[in-house]
């Protein structure tokens, strides 16, 4: 028994599995049988995910979702959603059929590049490092010349290259702040194969290059989504107020931190469920909107509203790196499937999809908390899933969705509604 070991990486699946169970589930049998029960009876496919990163041993399973009737720039959409949060969909669905009715969604691309540095440290004379720096210039793309190849061909490659002295924040840190187009793809392996070529040519005895990667902060490559209506057909009731009190809402995120977090949190529930579904990196995206949103210095709101001559416009601003060729996209069948279900949207078209569910959940979430407030809607969802887990027949179900209507919703409640109705 340890519960450390070498080689783990070469063992089989099996073996994997066989030193997990008995090192850390006293060999409980069951725990094999669940990680084995979400195995895919295909081995080609089991293998494909397999493959994706080390150590697999089981498959972790996400519901895939859809949300219809997105209408972005007159074209309609049925968005695929991967997400375990029980209202985001429900919420997507909503919202995007309330804006069909109202002029739908309006999208742009701002911007569409990426930033990748080569940092490193110089201790010598900062003119002789311009001069040396500006000699090797075409250097830098002839060395890059056979990866940048089919990048070219597609319309992208490398836009510019900037020495930056960075020694006010560190001393002796400069960098190559370079600036790439990436076209479709998201673009992370080609700029970080062009960065390490570069750096190699640019190293010398009086250059040590310390580390070169890409940026995931991206507000150069930005879009921008947004509705727009009368106030009076924003609301059923009382329309000016709820218009009021959404314009207030989103102030307060500007005005507060703590707020403003949660209220790009209900964003991101949106953005990444959709990035997730099309096999992008959610992590980078997330990393770039936050840092996004903290860009004046303050952490604020990434949506903005205003009412002008009795229009109510709500936007976002938000940047997001994406690809819609390489990686996983082209790789995991549902990503490839999501793709085919957005009409095979090239990386600018992704973006304003992307945008669109960002903006629409946001709108959910605002609506829901000015108005009837966020766990109304939340605790149906809820109610549905002890429901499922009590195993209630379809017209039990029904009975306890009526009796719950106007009751709140707690497991407890609900277990006592379903005991006291089979009695
Ligand atoms: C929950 O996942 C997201 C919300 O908290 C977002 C918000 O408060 O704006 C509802």
């Amino acid at each position: 028994m340890s519960k450390t070991v070498n080689g783990f990486s070469k063992l089989s699946k099996f073996e994997k599995i066989e030193w997990l169970v008995s090192n850390f589930f006293n060999s409980n049998a069951q725990v094999e049988q669940t990680l084995k029960q979400y195995w895919n009876s295909n081995e080609i496919l089991q293998n494909l995910h397999d493959d994706f990163i080390e150590n697999t041993i089981s498959n972790y399973y996400l519901p895939f979702a859809i949300a219809p009737n997105f209408i972005i720039n007159g074209t309609p959409y049925t968005i695929p959603m991967v997400i375990e949060e029980s209202s985001v969909v429900a919420a997507a669905s909503l919202v995007a059929k309330f804006w069909s009715t109202r002029g739908g969604f309006k999208t742009k691309v701002i911007s569409t590049t990426k930033i990748g540095q080569v940092h490193f440290m110089y201790e010598g004379n900062k003119s002789e490092l311009i001069n040396y720096f500006n000699s090797k210039k075409k250097n830098f793309y002839k060395v890059t010349d056979g990866i940048t190849k089919n990048m070219r061909k597609r319309g992208g490659g490398i836009l510019d290259i900037e020495l930056r002295d960075k020694t006010a924040e560190l001393e002796n840190y400069y960098q190559l702040h370079i600036t790439f187009e990436t076209a479709d793809s998201m673009g992370a392996n080609f700029i970080n194969s062009c960065l390490e070529a570069i750096a190699i040519e640019f190293e010398n005895d009086a250059i040590q290059i310390v580390m070169s990667i890409l940026s995931n902060y991206v507000p150069e490559c930005l879009v921008h989504a947004e509705v727009s209506c009368k106030v009076d057909d924003l609301y059923a009731e009382n329309s000016e107020l709820f218009a009021q009190k959404f314009v207030q809402a989103v102030q307060i995120a500007n005005a507060e931190p703590h707020r403003a977090v949660t209220h790009n949190k209900g964003i991101m529930n949106g953005v990444d469920a959709v990035v997730i579904a099309t096999g992008n990196d959610f992590r980078a995206i997330e990393a770039g909107a936050h840092a996004f949103a903290s860009s004046s210095g303050k952490y604020k709101s990434l949506t903005n509203v205003t009412i002008e001559n009795g229009i109510f416009k709500f936007w976002i601003e938000i940047p997001l790196a994406l690809g819609t060729v390489g990686g996983l996209t082209s790789l995991h069948p549902l990503s490839k499937l999501s793709l085919s279900l957005l009409g095979n949207p090239s990386a600018r078209e992704l973006m304003q999809i992307i945008a669109v569910a960002g903006l629409a959940q946001n709108f959910a979430a605002l609506r829901a908390l000015t108005t009837i407030g966020i766990q109304k809607g939340h605790m149906k969802m809820h109610l549905t899933n002890i429901i499922k887990q009590l195993g209630a027949s379809d017209e039990e179900k029904h009975f306890l969705i009526n009796y719950f209507e106007n009751k709140t919703v707690t497991h407890n409640a609900v277990v006592e509604a379903y005991q006291n109705m089979k009695n």
